[in-house]
């Protein structure tokens, strides 16, 4: 089999549990995994020699939490909250009008817009969520499309109930002929437990459907204001609950108890729920930033993700969420790195595949158009992506 030596790596983050950071490094490639990784001097003859100019090497963002398929703009209930508006959940009601109303070409070119977008920044691993159909032959509509372009995809028919319609009944129409519609398009579901969208009765009879047909669990938990999510999502064995802005002890003890069985110096036993830091959409929404520092210290796994969506957080760069964890929620630079691979990895339930640069693990590796990892905070809102490789191919970037 081939084999590609990427060389003159000024350093290399693993993202390994040891937090790896390996200088004058290089990565063989062999058959779209890495094969070796070490220092450059070291390394083993290769087939093709690619040189990296003195980039830094890390692990390809691992976007754990988007919501792209929709259509439509919200920048003026964007302007209107930097304006002093509260963020409400009834703005998903106008996505889902404006995406109701686009084609299925119109659809798939959006969702690939930005699934592009994200892979020119570095991301290799992607989900995304449904939510701006809320009916069924639209929720499996979008399920459908998102399926064709990213690695995993939510249901989140739970994710507003339609102006208008009872509580109750959509949330029946939810576990029944709404996620038998979207079931051979998506892997996990997701239910926004909040006030104004879904109550913990409604939220719990969601997870339980989509528990028995087999689903990966997730909750959007604790966003607006304290409330049931964490502890539903740590109940249900949810592999994350996303968002945690308002957490009590209670929930920080909860969350730091899902993950007793877990050893996170050799990463083995069974993992429990990944709280999903936004920090994102924290700032867009001026909710107080997620308590990363303190879930870190407490021993709970986070994940940093993106939350790309029109509403809340229409970005999804991950660097740009890498330096505010850094900058402004006070976690180291590995740590931030590593929650926004490894971390996404975990609550994806792909950590055997991506996430860190070790042996046996899938080639998705970026660049840096910067000489250190420490550059994505040190230089925060600057354009650091360099060349992006999924699989051991080049995908993204010049070398
Ligand atoms: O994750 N919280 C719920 N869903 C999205 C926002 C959706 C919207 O406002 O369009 C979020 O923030």
């Amino acid at each position: 089999m081939s084999t590609t030596l990427i060389t003159k790596l000024s350093e290399a983050y693993t993202a390994d549990a040891n937090g790896t950071l390996i200088t004058d490094a290089a990565i063989l490639l062999e058959g779209g995994k890495i094969a070796w990784i070490g220092k450059a001097a070291d390394a083993p003859e290769a087939g093709t020699v690619i040189d990296a100019g003195g980039r830094a090497a890390l692990p390809g963002w691992v976007d754990s939490h988007t919501h792209l398929v929709f259509a439509g703009d919200r920048s003026r209930e964007f302007a209107a909250r930097m304006a002093g508006e509260d963020y409400a959940a009834g703005g998903i009601a106008v996505t889902t009008a404006a995406t109701t109303a686009a084609s299925d070409y119109e659809l798939t070119r959006l969702v690939l817009g930005r699934a592009a977008e994200a892979l020119a920044a570095g991301t290799t691993y992607l989900e995304t969520k449904t939510g701006y159909g809320l009916e069924v032959e639209e929720e499996a509509r979008h399920a459908r499309i998102a399926s064709t372009v990213v690695d995993k995809v939510t249901f989140l028919g739970a994710h507003l109930v339609p102006p208008g319609m009872d509580a109750q009944e959509y949330t029946e129409l939810v576990c029944g002929e709404m996620l038998k519609a979207v079931l051979p398009y998506v892997q996990f579901a997701d239910v926004f437990c909040e006030r104004g969208a879904f109550t913990e009765a409604q939220s719990r009879q969601v997870l339980a459907a989509a528990r028995d047909a087999g689903l990966g669990l997730r909750v959007h938990g604790n966003q607006l204001g304290q409330g049931p999510g964490v502890r539903l999502a740590v109940e249900f064995g949810a592999s994350s609950v996303d968002h945690v802005n308002h957490l009590d002890e209670a929930d920080m003890a909860a969350l730091a108890g899902s993950w007793g069985q877990w050893d996170p110096r050799t990463r083995s036993g069974t993992p429990g729920t990944v709280a999903t830091c936004l920090p994102a959409c924290d700032l867009s929404t001026r909710q107080p930033l997620a308590r990363g520092r303190e879930l870190l210290d407490a021993g709970v796994q986070i994940a940093l993700a993106s939350n790309c969506n029109p509403g809340t957080s229409y970005t999804s760069s991950m660097a740009f969420c890498v330096a505010t964890a850094v900058l402004q929620m006070h976690l180291g630079i590995a740590e931030a790195i590593s929650a926004a691979t490894y971390g996404g990895a975990l609550a994806l339930g792909v950590q055997d595949l991506v996430g860190s640069l070790e042996v046996g693990k899938r080639a998705d590796i970026q660049l840096l158009n910067a000489p250190a990892v420490a550059h994505l905070a040190y230089r925060p809102g600057m354009n650091l992506a360099g060349p992006v490789f999924r699989a051991g191919a080049l995908v993204a970037g010049r070398l």
